[in-house]
């Protein structure tokens, strides 16, 4: 579904008869997206503009993420600091370059802000970071992106160690809301001690285009699950063997179509009433398709037959089938509760707990949620029950998995412009776009990418991870 204000703004002379007519009419930015195959080097030439304060511990990280990725790297710290750079650097054909004080050449319009807090003791050291974004929030190129790094306030060694940790994430916050306008993002990445290795592919997902619509996060990255090897940067499910729910439309088709797109063989699954879409799509990219009604109760019993049947395997699972029975809790009858909670949670589980057996060690398993889970929602308190029913059980039940070196994380959307918010009345829709930092709803193709980044080998950082893909929304927040 188009957003007329989206395209509007994407023609400088309508940009231009609003701004002379002083017509209050904000035009949204259109983002700048990728749903290109996973390239070696996403941030080619792209000028990022880096921070490590006196103390800080992620050069090492920085510079293997930004000079493997091909950025253009412009460095603040000390020299200590500058030595990864320039071996990554020389490694990768990718010299930094150093600022001196707070000059960025005339001209130079970073695409990336990071600054690494790590090693902060006290919220008397945030000056640091107000100074940086400071001097250069105005530099950055739209659709940029902002990256704060520190450790976890969970595990800090003192009081005031921890609420510099928080206070971080109060920043990012309110500064994603001031340029979310410019279709620009800023996130919080906690790292925890050892865990610098997973936290690289995490950082090079963030830094891209595939989550333009990833904002305002605070992102948790352990070493819980360890990774085996080298994350590849270029099809990175090559071989691996995927199931989706719901795949037939929507956010289930655009992330059946995105895996495949990265090597995996897809089985698509959906109710025998959409056979003619889900038969195409699995055409068109050579996947499997497999018709069940998740809440039949054989269900798990015939899928995981199905799967061991074609492939005797399974690396991903992609949880996604669910429904909306919106009405007033004092209206809503018996019928509306019984489908929604069926279909969104108790169906998940079942299935979920059917092919524990059939997946690989090195699986993963993404649930989706809502932010209707997180926030609630005025005549969804079916729907948010049992979306946050979803996070409880991802939560709960990620400890249990990574012996085998198995993910579960929760993806939480906002507003996504499909079928199911296409039945939202147009005054209600077009609040609910707007009510965001990016001011506009999500494509299914950004859930895809973050599903599709989430299944892949390099996030093995992330694990019990309710992340929220919302352009920033008002609600819950
Ligand atoms: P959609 O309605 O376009 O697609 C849902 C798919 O699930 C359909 O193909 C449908 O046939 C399938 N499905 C429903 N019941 C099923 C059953 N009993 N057995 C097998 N398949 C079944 O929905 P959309 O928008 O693509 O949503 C996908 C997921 O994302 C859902 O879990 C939804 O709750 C969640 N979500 C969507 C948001 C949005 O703004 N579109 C916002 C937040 C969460």
């Amino acid at each position: 579904m188009s957003d007329f204000l989206v395209d509007l703004g994407t023609r400088p002379p309508a940009r231009r008869v609003i701004k002379a007519l002083g017509l209050p009419i904000p035009l949204p930015r259109k983002l700048e997206r990728s749903d290109a195959p996973w390239t070696d080097r996403p941030l080619e030439d792209l000028p990022v503009v880096v921070c490590h304060r006196n103390g800080a511990e992620f050069a090492g990280l920085t510079a293997r993420t930004l000079t493997g990725a091909g950025a253009d790297s412009w460095v603040i710290g000390t020299a200590e600091h500058l030595e990864p750079y320039r071996e990554y650097g020389d490694a990768w054909g990718r010299r930094p370059r150093t600022v001196a004080g707070h000059d960025l050449p005339d001209g130079l319009r970073p695409k990336a802000l990071i600054f690494d807090a790590s090693g902060m003791k006290g919220p008397g050291e945030l000056k640091g970071m107000y100074a940086f974004f400071h001097d250069r929030v105005r530099r950055l190129a739209p659709c940029g992106r902002v990256v704060v790094l520190s450790r976890p306030p969970e595990g800090a060694g003192s009081p005031q160690e921890a609420a510099c940790a928080e206070a971080i994430n109060g920043f990012v916050r309110s500064l994603a809301r001031e340029i979310g306008r410019n279709g620009s993002t800023a996130q919080t990445v906690y790292i925890d001690p050892g865990a610098e290795k997973h936290a690289e592919p995490v950082l090079r997902f963030l830094l891209s285009r595939r989550s333009a619509y990833i904002t305002s996060q605070p992102i948790h990255v352990t070493g819980n699950v360890p990774m085996e090897g080298k994350a590849p940067a270029r099809r990175p499910l090559d071989g691996k063997v995927a199931l989706v729910t719901g795949a037939a439309r929507g956010i289930g088709a655009a992330t059946a179509a995105a895996l495949a797109r990265e090597g995996a063989r897809v089985v698509g699954m959906d109710r025998p009433g959409e056979n003619e879409p889900l038969s195409r799509l699995m055409d068109e990219i050579g996947g499997s398709p497999l018709l069940c009604d998740i809440t039949d109760e054989d269900a798990p019993e015939a899928v995981c037959g199905s799967i061991m049947q074609m492939f005797g395997e399974l690396d991903i699972v992609v949880h996604n089938a669910g429904v909306t029975r919106d009405k007033m809790l004092a209206n809503m009858d018996e019928e509306r509760w019984e489908t929604t909670l069926n279909v969104n949670l108790l169906s998940l589980i079942r299935l979920n707990d059917a092919l524990q057996d059939l997946l690989n060690p090195g699986g993963r398993v993404i649930c989706l949620a809502s932010i209707a889970g997180i926030a609630g929602n005025m005549g969804q308190t079916n729907y948010a029950a049992s979306k946050a029913g979803v996070i409880g059980y991802v939560r709960a039940l990620a400890p249990s998995l990574a012996g085998r070196r198995v993910t579960v994380n929760a993806i939480a959307p906002g507003f996504i412009e499909t079928r199911m918010t296409a039945a939202v009345p147009l005054a209600t829709r077009e609040v609910a776009r707007r009510l965001c930092n990016l001011s506009q709803g999500g494509l299914p193709a950004d859930i895809a990418e973050l599903a599709t980044f989430l299944a892949s080998p390099g996030a093995a950082g992330l694990t019990g991870e309710v992340i929220r893909i919302c352009g920033g929304n008002y609600i819950g927040a």
